[in-house]
């Protein structure tokens, strides 16, 4: 594979640092602590790290606002820390990605702060800011997060933007001072080695800015923000200056964050496309509204998961590469989102593993996603940390759901399920601090933890491991990585199958997606059988049964 496309062949891990590990007893996951556990991630058999936000930051959305873009938060260790990271998880093969937030900053950050003070500092253009003559906010758009999207500045008729919480304004990409400060930053980090990126919100730059008050889509009186802000016309000259001043001297590795409509795709993962590839969100998000609203959830089949995976699939692979995930820090754990309660088990999460990690594109796992991580229920609200939990269920109480249902509707989606402490051993706080948590341990941890799962042949982590090895391994990775991805087998709606071509290898998996038996044709001469999370049994005629949530993945090579 041409060096130029490297990230092709990667396999991510992404970390959450404040989850991570604690290294020194502050009850904080830390950069040294992901130091210590760099042979665990190596060991898994991955070749990059994504890290979620590490700069400085109030933390009032987990490090998505950062105050200060140059330097790590002292919460998370020290600057050498991450120059110490960096090289040695490069030392091991494995390049690190730092999450780029650029669609906006805390407003503790100085520019901010600057801006505030003196509305004729070169940093108000930063930002965007509105003045109205009656005190009204300029539209009625409301943030991603549930409230309105401009707030007011104390003392004054003038307003800012932001698209997601207050804490967070938004920056003013028409400004080209910003757009250089901008540059000169992502170059510092590129310089330091980095592998590249995960940018976060990047669609939401360009800003069609109108105002007045909109149609109400809510009973909030206020309108879904998107559809001004969403991969506005224009967007395309930012991204492909920010990708030729800096992403492509570097060869770097980029995955946006980005619902791209199908029309513009070719131009963000193509050829000679803004990013590497970007995370769609047709299939993690397939359980939300197109309001957003967790308390509203939507049910699904596994046909209509299936039909979006695929339907993702088709549409990236004719325009260029992809990522592909089940988890992140922004989703609920997968295996509770996808598998009914009684039937979560080791067959059913490996099945979901096995379903996702033989996709085409670069595949992305979520720390403790490897373990089968589940989801958390605290007792009660405070004890959640996220800010778009307690936006969801503010909203919830507002159209009139009563605060135990919004609760349960609400903790269910919440982006704590993720962010839950990772589950290393039975040890004290499962082996992540020997201090009071940050967030809560799961209780489960007795159950799953990284060490048992060491020990114990038959785990999710080992079938993890063996799913990245067969990946590495030469007779497959070509057909893995480069293959043609064509549906297979339809006609059941409770199988997930497809193949992957290429050339004369063939790779065909099998996803038998129920907690009853099911039965498959098999086509002549998928004799080898590469990886599965039950013993292959006789297949007499091509017919071949498959037991509860049976996985198999089976390779011929046509002549
Ligand atoms: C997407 C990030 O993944 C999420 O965690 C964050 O809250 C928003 N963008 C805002 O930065």
């Amino acid at each position: 594979m041409e060096k130029a496309k490297w990230w092709k062949n990667a396999v991510v891990y992404q970390i959450y640092p404040k989850s991570f590990q604690d290294s020194n007893g502050d009850g904080i996951g830390d950069l040294q602590g992901i130091i210590q556990r760099l042979d665990y991630i190596k060991k898994l058999g991955v070749n990059v790290i994504w890290l979620c936000p590490v700069y400085c930051s109030p933390m009032d959305d987990g490090g998505y606002d950062i105050s200060d873009y140059y330097h790590i938060d002292p919460m998370f260790g020290t600057d050498a820390d991450m120059d110490e990271l960096i090289q040695k998880a490069d030392a091991k093969g494995i390049k690190i990605l730092m999450d780029l937030v650029i669609n906006h900053t805390s407003d503790e950050h100085e520019w901010f702060q600057d801006a505030l003070k003196n509305p004729d500092s070169k940093y108000a253009g930063y930002y965007i800011f509105k003045e109205t003559e009656d005190g009204n906010p300029p539209n009625n758009w409301r943030s991603y997060f549930g409230d309105a999207a401009w707030t007011r500045i104390d003392g004054s008729n003038r307003f800012y933007l932001h698209a997601f919480s207050k804490k967070q304004p938004d920056l003013n990409w028409e400004n080209e001072e910003l757009r250089e400060e901008i540059y000169r930053m992502v170059n510092y980090w590129l310089d330091k080695g980095l592998g590249g990126f995960r940018i976060d919100a990047i669609c939401n730059i360009k800003k069609r800015l109108e105002y007045g008050v909109f149609q109400p889509d809510g009973e909030d009186g206020l309108r879904y923000i998107g559809d001004w802000i969403l991969n506005q016309p224009g967007i395309e000259v930012f991204l492909k200056e920010l990708n030729e001043r800096t992403f492509r001297p570097h060869n770097s590795m980029t995955v946006a964050e980005a619902n791209v409509p199908e029309e513009l795709l070719e131009h963000f993962i193509g050829e000679d496309g803004f990013f590497s590839m970007v995370f769609d969100f047709s299939y993690t998000d397939i359980d939300v509204p197109d309001t957003g609203e967790w308390f509203h959830p939507k049910k699904f089949t596994v046909e209509e998961l299936r039909d979006n995976i695929f339907k993702s699939q088709k549409m990236v692979q004719g325009k260029g590469w992809g990522a592909v995930y089940l988890e992140n820090h922004d989703q609920n754990r997968s295996v509770n989102k996808y598998i009914p309660e009684e039937d979560i088990n080791y067959y059913s999460k490996t099945m979901l593993a096995s379903m996702f990690m033989f996709l085409r594109g670069t595949p992305f796992i979520y720390q403790g996603q490897e373990l089968g991580m589940e989801n958390i229920r605290m007792d009660s609200l405070e004890k959640y940390d996220d800010i778009a939990t307690k936006g969801h269920y503010e909203r919830a109480l507002k159209v009139g759901i009563s605060p135990e249902k919004a609760f349960e509707l609400v903790v269910k989606r919440s982006r704590d399920n993720s962010r839950t402490p990772m589950q290393w051993s039975t040890g004290e706080n499962a082996g992540f601090s020997n201090a009071k948590t940050w967030l809560e341990v799961n209780k489960n941890y007795k159950r799953i933890n990284a060490r048992d799962q060491e020990h114990c042949e038959k785990s999710v982590l080992r079938f993890y491991r063996d799913l990245v090895l067969i990946r590495r391994n030469s007779k497959y990775s070509s057909v893995i990585v480069e293959g043609e991805f064509v549906p297979y087998y339809t006609e059941d709606v409770s199988i997930i199958a497809y193949l992957r071509i290429l050339g004369e290898k063939e790779l065909l998996v099998i996803h038998n997606y129920q907690s009853k038996k099911g039965t498959i044709k098999i086509p002549d001469g998928f004799k080898e059988r590469v990886l599965g999370n039950r013993e292959l049994r006789n297949n007499a005629d091509g017919q071949y049964c498959l037991e509860p949530y049976e996985c198999i993945a089976l390779y011929r090579e046509v002549s």
